[in-house]
């Protein structure tokens, strides 16, 4: 397929921005931080996404707005203004390159453990555990409720400050939606019950940003639409907030997320693990963007390119994430556009790179050692100034590799 052709490759405008290309990365933690900074391996990490081609890379996964909010998987400090020129020279790196970049705010509300950080309450919507983090959170009070509205909208500021193309809120597993969901909001206060009450914390959240960040800027939402869970939100509620949003005037794109996080087993159903379906909630994302006719983004296992390009052109999406497979391979859509898609590699869904931001404290990828060590090793390998002769003796991971880096310095050499 010609580029000219390729849906993938169409731009895309997104109110003022234009993306160009249809390809992005989603919000995901490395756990790359520094002191809760993206520090150089952050800024390295991502700018290699965008030397790769990648039209948006959203950064963060869950920076928290909230000194309260303790960090559970070394997110960044959006409550601290010493985040601003971390994120600009990011920012400038990435759109160098020609990629935007936007942020993923959030409180992470019971998401998170007890004795991190400053071991101050947990807070969510109703006192209702999560099983993952297990901490037993305190039921937010209204002087909570109105700090953390005013936290959201100073985080927004300094990220506008940054230079960023936008933000995002994280409303899965969070605080925010853990006002949505029937599942962990018991409240018989104006934050609990109809509907109406259940979405006043974002609509508060909303406006604050607004007034904090002007009709401009980019504000979208990564939002459940259907927890898939008996006693959460139902589908017909999900997408109904979908259209309540995007009919808003408020938002400028929603990120659709389907099902829930709070135990591993229906965390990997939310992002699908090697041997599960492929893209298995792509229809349903296509489906809110029918419903609400608003910019609609994704990702859930659209590891592809044939899938991703599919997503595009029947008109279920319009922007693909394709989020660990840019950890496997941050340089696909060069690899598109050189005609060299097969030479893309594959991100088989193992999910290292997940469980190490717990267990290992920075995700790692078992396809691509040089993921998060940009600093220290190649993505591309350069040109050999001279042709040698190897020989790799014991054919392990490592011999494997060494072969690999020196047959590419080779293949490089003779173009
Ligand atoms: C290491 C890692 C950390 C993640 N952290 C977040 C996060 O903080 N917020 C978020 O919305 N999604 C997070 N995600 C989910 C990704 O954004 C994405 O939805 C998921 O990986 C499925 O898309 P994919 O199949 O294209 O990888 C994370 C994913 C990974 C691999
Ligand atoms: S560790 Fe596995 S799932 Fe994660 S990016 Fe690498 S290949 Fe994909």
């Amino acid at each position: 397929m010609q580029s000219h052709d390729d849906p993938l490759l169409q731009p895309y405008q997104l109110k003022h921005l234009r993306l160009k290309n249809r390809i992005m990365s989603t919000s995901h933690e490395p756990a790359y931080s520094e002191d809760g900074m993206p520090k150089q391996r952050y800024r390295l990490y991502h700018a290699e996404k965008a030397k790769g081609g990648i039209a948006l890379t959203m950064t963060a996964g869950s920076a928290v707005v909230s000194r309260e909010s303790p960090p559970a998987f070394g997110n960044l400090h959006a409550y601290k203004d010493e985040i601003v020129p971390w994120l600009r020279e990011l920012a400038d790196d990435c759109h160098e390159q020609g990629a935007a970049v936007m942020i993923q705010l959030t409180h992470l509300g019971r998401r998170t453990s007890w004795n991190k950080a400053d071991w101050l309450p947990v807070i969510s919507a109703s006192p209702i555990r999560e099983p993952a983090h297990r901490a037993f959170p305190k039921e937010a009070e209204d002087w909570d409720i109105e700090r953390i509205i005013r936290d959201y909208a100073s985080a927004a500021e300094r990220m506008q400050a940054a230079g960023l193309d936008g933000i995002e809120f994280e409303a899965y597993g969070h605080l925010m939606d853990g006002f949505w969901s029937p599942a962990t909001n018991k409240r018989e206060d104006e934050y609990g019950g109809s509907l109406d009450n259940r979405l006043r914390f974002t609509w508060a959240v909303i406006d604050a940003v607004r007034e904090a960040v002007g009709p401009d800027f980019i504000v979208g939402i990564r939002m459940v639409a259907d927890e898939d869970w008996e006693k959460g939100l139902s589908k017909q509620e999900g997408v109904e907030i979908a259209r309540q949003i995007a009919a808003s005037g408020k938002f400028d794109f929603l990120n659709i997320i389907r099902g829930h996080i709070d135990t591993d087993a229906a965390l990997n159903e939310v992002i699908p693990i090697q041997g599960m379906r492929s893209s298995p909630h792509l229809d349903f994302a296509g489906e809110v963007r029918r419903e609400t006719k608003f910019p609609v983004f994704h990702a859930a296992r659209i590891a592809d390119v044939a899938t991703a390009r599919h997503a595009v052109a029947e008109g279920k999406l319009d922007m693909v994430g394709m989020t660990r497979a840019h950890i496997a391979d941050p340089h696909i859509v060069r690899k598109i556009m050189a005609g060299e898609e097969h030479l893309i590699r594959p991100c088989v869904g193992a999910t290292y790179c997940l469980d190490r931001i717990y267990e290992g404290g920075e995700a790692l990828c078992i396809h691509n050692a040089a993921t998060g060590r940009e600093s220290s090793m190649p993505h591309v390998i350069s040109k050999a100034s001279q042709s040698k002769s190897v020989i790799v003796i014991g054919a392990g991971p490592a011999g494997l590799e060494a072969a690999r880096v020196a047959a590419s310095a080779r293949r490089q050499s003779a173009r």
